[in-house]
């Protein structure tokens, strides 16, 4: 089957699937629902976390099969560091296209930038013509990889408030089965904030550390990189 799988923790590589799966008009499918891993077509878009894809991401493409695969890696226009580039030496994907696309950051609350969706219009007319690329390694940066569950458990405090009404919806969005009513275990927890995107009482606060809140005050990139394959 042809199909855009996503995973999203705060919802905007989701968003992303649903405008790329109405322009290709593929079914668009949640890794945390779906079973399938079989696909002549998979567009899978996912976040870049600490410069790199997600555990879930990885362990999805570890088992995937297609014949034509697209990757779009969503990032909060920091840096998405060598996300692609990774997943493809790792596992040898076949891929005919890919993209760094910048979205608003999980982390900043009064982020209100609108993602270029736009951009990736063409992206899907790779599929078909069997034309595989291989994603460019970018520049590294310091300290890119290494512990980062353990750096965002740092840098990143997260607590439920009085307002919690024990409603049980950050149980079921949590994917590690972190947070039960409203009780976080730290151990568990990867910061990604899927919890706080659905409390519907506003009862999770997040606060970051100075270093990284000074971090994420820089200047932003914007670059949509699209890598697909050329006739020649
Ligand atoms: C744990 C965590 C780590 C992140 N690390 C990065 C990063 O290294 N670089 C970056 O530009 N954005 C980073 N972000 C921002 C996300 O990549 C961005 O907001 C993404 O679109 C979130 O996708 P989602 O809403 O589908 O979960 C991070 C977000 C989280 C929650
Ligand atoms: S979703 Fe919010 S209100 Fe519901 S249990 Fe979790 S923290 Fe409490
Ligand atoms: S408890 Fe932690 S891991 Fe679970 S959804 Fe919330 S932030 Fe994510």
């Amino acid at each position: 089957m042809n199909a855009v799988v996503y995973l999203s923790y705060t919802g905007n590589s989701r968003k992303v699937a649903s405008y790329a799966a109405r322009k290709l008009s593929f079914p668009c499918l949640d890794l945390h629902e779906t079973k399938e891993r079989d696909f002549e077509h998979l567009l899978f878009i996912a976040p870049v976390h600490a410069e790199r894809l997600p555990d879930e991401a990885i362990s999805f493409l570890k088992e995937v099969k297609a014949e034509e695969m697209i990757i779009v890696a969503t990032y909060g226009r920091m840096n998405h560091g060598n996300a692609i580039f990774e997943v493809q030496k790792k596992f040898h994907l076949p891929l005919v296209g890919a993209a760094y696309f910048p979205t608003r950051h999980s982390y900043l609350k009064d982020d209100l930038y609108e993602a270029p969706y736009g951009r990736l219009d063409d992206l899907g007319n790779a599929f078909g013509k069997g034309r595989y690329i291989i994603v460019p390694e970018s520049e590294d940066t310091f300290g890119r990889g290494l512990f980062p569950k353990l750096r965002a458990r740092f840098a990143v405090h997260i607590e439920v408030n009085k307002d919690c009404a024990h409603c049980g919806a950050c149980n079921k969005a949590c994917p590690f089965g972190a947070i039960v009513d409203g009780k976080i275990d730290n151990h568990k927890c990867i910061r990604c904030l899927a919890c706080a995107k659905v409390c519907p009482s506003g009862a999770i606060d997040f606060t970051l550390a100075k270093t990284l809140a000074r971090y994420l005050a820089k200047p932003k990139r914007e670059n949509v990189l699209v890598y697909v394959g050329s006739d020649e």
